[in-house]
C-alpha cells in the first residue's frame, strides 16, 4: 500500500513510468539477434513466441528447461532470460563448450556481464586479475587439512549458539540457524578469529551478497547506452554496504599491516609477536607483498577481495547444507543409522581426532552430500560463456552462435535424467558410494553442480570439506526430524535453485554427547 502511494505522487511517477517502460521493452519489446532456433517455452498458439516465451521463463523456469528436455534434447534452443536470451546447446556438445579457448567462449566475459561485475563490485580491478583465483587453488585447497580444527571449532562454538544443547526436541529453522553456523566456520578461514564471530561484520557479508545478484539484475532491465547512468544509481546501496565494510575491517587490516611491517623490519623480533595469522585475508597481503604493489594491500581493495570471495562462498554453503539436513530428515532413518556408524569407526580409527584422512574415508558422508548438490544445485545451467571472436562460432551440430551471445548448458536437467542417474528424481544418499565411486567435488559432463573444466568452481574441495566436517558433526550430536513430515519445497528465482528458506526442523542434543 505504501508503496502505491508513493508511485502514485507526482515526483515518483515519471520515473516509475520509464522504469516500467523499459521493463516492459525488455520482456517483450526487445527484438532477437539469434539464429531461428527453437525457444524454450514458446507455444504454437503465440502471437509473439519470443515475447510470452520470456515472461513465462520469469516465472516458471523449472517447467521451461523441462521442456526443452522433452522436445529438443539433441538441439540448440533459444533460452530466454530478463535482458539477454541465451542459446541453450544440447548437453551432447558440453565437452565442446569446455574445450573452447577464453578467446573464443569466454568465461571471464560471461561472469562479468551474468553479475554486472563492473558495477557490481566497487573496484572492479580485482576481478579482472585472476589473485583471487590463484590463492584458492594454490594456498586455500592447499591448506584444508591445517585448517579443520579452526573450521570445527566454529562449527561447535555456532551450533551450540544456534541449536542449543537441550536433549529435548526444539523447532529451529535451518536455514536462518546454519547459515550463522556456515558464518562462523568460514569466515575463520577469511578473516581469523577477531571478526568471524562479529555479527556485524557477518550480516554485512551477507547483505552484500544478497544485494549484489539484485542490483544486477535490475541493471540488465536497462540497455546498454543507459546502464553506466542508471548504475550510478542502483549500486548506492553496494557502495554504502563497502564503506560500512572497509569501517568494521579497517583495525584489524591496520594491525596486520602493522605486524607485517614489524616483521620485515626486525625478523628476529618477530618472536616475541603473535604468531602470523594463517587466512584469507593474511595470505591475500602476502601475496600483495610479494607483488610488491601498494593499491594491493590498500584497505579498500583487501575489502573488496573479501567481499567478492564471501559472495563466492556464503550462498552456496549454507544452501547445501540446508540441503541435505532437509533431504536426510525426510528420508529412513536407516540412512541416518549407517551414516553415523561410518562417521563413529572412522572417528574411532583416527583415535577420536577430525582431520582431513578421517574426512576422506567418509565415503557415505560424501556421496550424500553429492547426491543432496545432484538434486539441488543452484545454478541450473550451466558453463555458461559468451562468444567473444567477431564472426561468431559454429557448433558440431551446425549452429552459428553469433558475437556476443550466451551460451549455456542444461546442467539441471542432465543431473535429473534417468539414462544417467536410475532412479533419477528419488534422494538415495550412498550412490555415489555404492553404485560407483565419485568424490563430492568431482566434476564432469554429467556432475555440474560445480561447472566443469576451467570454470570449476575453485573453491569446492573447501566447500566439501567444511560440509562433511559440519553434517559429521550433526549427525553425531545431534538428532533430527522433519516438522510437517514431508520435504518442504525448494522454490525458483528465475535459474536457480532456492532452498525453502523458513523450513524448520525439529532437533535434540543425543543423550550423552555433550
Ligand atoms: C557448495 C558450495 C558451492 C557451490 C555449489 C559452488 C558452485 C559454483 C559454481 C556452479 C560456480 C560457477 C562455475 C561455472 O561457471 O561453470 C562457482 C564459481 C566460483 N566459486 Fe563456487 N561454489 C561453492 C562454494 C564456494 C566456496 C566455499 C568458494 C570460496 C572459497 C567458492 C568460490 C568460487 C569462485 C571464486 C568462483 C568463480 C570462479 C571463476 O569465475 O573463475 N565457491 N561456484
Ligand atoms: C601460496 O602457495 C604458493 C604455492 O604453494 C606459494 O608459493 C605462495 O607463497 C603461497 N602464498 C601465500 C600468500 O601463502
Amino acid at each position: 500500500m505504501a508503496f502505491l502511494e508513493l508511485l502514485s505522487r507526482p515526483a515518483y511517477l515519471a520515473p516509475t513510468m520509464v522504469i516500467l517502460g523499459f521493463i516492459v521493452y525488455q520482456l517483450f519489446l526487445k527484438p532477437s539477434r539469434f539464429p531461428k532456433l527453437p525457444i524454450v517455452g514458446a507455444k504454437d498458439s503465440d502471437w509473439f513466441p519470443l515475447y510470452q516465451a520470456r515472461w513465462r521463463a520469469l516465472r516458471h523456469f523449472e517447467r521451461g528447461l523441462r521442456e526443452a528436455e522433452r522436445k529438443h534434447k539433441n538441439e540448440a534452443v533459444i533460452l530466454p532470460l530478463i535482458g539477454s536470451d541465451a542459446i541453450m546447446l544440447p548437453r551432447s556438445e558440453t565437452q565442446f563448450v569446455i574445450d573452447q579457448p577464453e578467446n573464443v567462449l569466454s568465461l571471464h566475459a560471461q561472469t562479468v556481464e551474468n553479475v554486472e561485475l563492473e558495477y557490481t563490485v566497487t573496484k572492479p580491478e580485482i576481478i579482472h586479475d585472476s589473485l583471487l583465483n590463484t590463492l584458492i587453488t594454490n594456498n586455500l585447497t592447499k591448506q584444508i587439512g591445517t585448517l579443520v580444527p579452526n573450521v570445527l571449532e566454529e562449527i561447535v562454538w555456532g551450533l551450540d549458539k544456534e541449536w542449543g544443547n537441550d536433549n529435548e526436541y526444539r523447532e529451529v529453522c535451518v536455514f536462518e540457524s546454519t547459515r550463522h553456523v556456515i558464518g562462523y566456520a568460514t569466515n575463520r578461514v577469511f578473516v581469523g578469529s577477531s571478526l568471524c564471530r562479529n555479527q556485524e561484520f557477518l550480516d554485512t557479508a551477507m547483505a552484500y551478497a544478497q544485494t549484489v545478484p539484485l542490483t544486477a539484475t535490475f541493471l540488465k532491465l536497462f540497455s546498454e547506452p543507459l546502464r553506466p547512468l542508471v548504475a550510478f544509481f542502483a549500486t548506492i546501496p553496494i557502495h554504502r554496504i563497502t564503506c560500512r565494510m572497509e569501517r568494521l575491517m579497517l583495525p584489524e587490516i591496520q594491525r596486520r599491516l602493522a605486524a607485517d611491517e614489524a616483521r620485515q623490519r626486525d625478523p628476529e623480533d618477530h618472536k616475541h609477536m603473535d604468531p602470523e595469522p594463517n587466512d584469507f585475508l593474511q595470505w591475500t597481503i602476502r601475496q600483495a607483498k610479494e607483488i610488491g604493489d601498494p593499491h594491493l594491500w590498500s584497505p579498500v581493495i583487501l575489502t573488496n577481495r573479501i567481499l567478492v570471495i564471501s559472495f563466492a562462498a556464503m550462498h552456496t554453503t549454507s544452501f547445501a547444507i540446508t540441503h541435505v539436513l532437509l533431504d536426510l530428515a525426510a528420508s529412513k532413518q536407516e540412512y541416518i543409522d549407517a551414516l553415523r556408524s561410518e562417521v563413529e569407526s572412522v572417528l574411532a580409527e583416527h583415535g577420536g581426532k577430525w582431520n582431513r584422512r578421517a574426512l576422506s574415508q567418509m565415503v557415505k558422508l560424501d556421496s550424500t552430500l553429492r547426491e543432496s548438490q545432484r538434486l539441488n544445485m543452484v545454478a541450473c545451467i550451466g558453463i555458461g560463456r559468451k562468444v567473444v571472436v567477431k564472426e561468431g562460432v559454429i557448433t558440431p551440430s551446425g549452429v552459428k552462435l553469433p558475437y556476443g551471445a550466451n551460451v549455456f548448458v542444461p546442467a539441471y536437467t542432465v543431473m535429473h535424467d534417468e539414462e544417467l542417474y536410475n532412479d533419477a528424481e528419488s534422494f538415495k544418499p550412498f550412490r555415489f558410494a555404492e553404485e560407483s565411486r565419485e568424490a563430492f567435488p568431482m566434476t564432469s559432463c554429467k556432475y555440474l553442480a560445480f561447472g566443469h573444466g576451467r570454470s570449476a568452481c575453485p573453491g569446492r574441495f573447501f566447500a566439501a570439506n567444511e560440509l562433511k566436517l559440519m553434517l559429521a558433526y550433526i549427525l553425531l550430536k545431534y538428532d533430527t526430524e522433519l516438522t510437517p513430515g514431508k520435504r518442504p519445497e525448494n522454490k525458483w528465482i528465475g535459474q536457480n535453485i532456492i532452498p525453502p528458506m523458513e523450513a524448520t526442523i525439529r532437533i535434540r542434543k543425543r543423550a550423552g554427547k555433550a
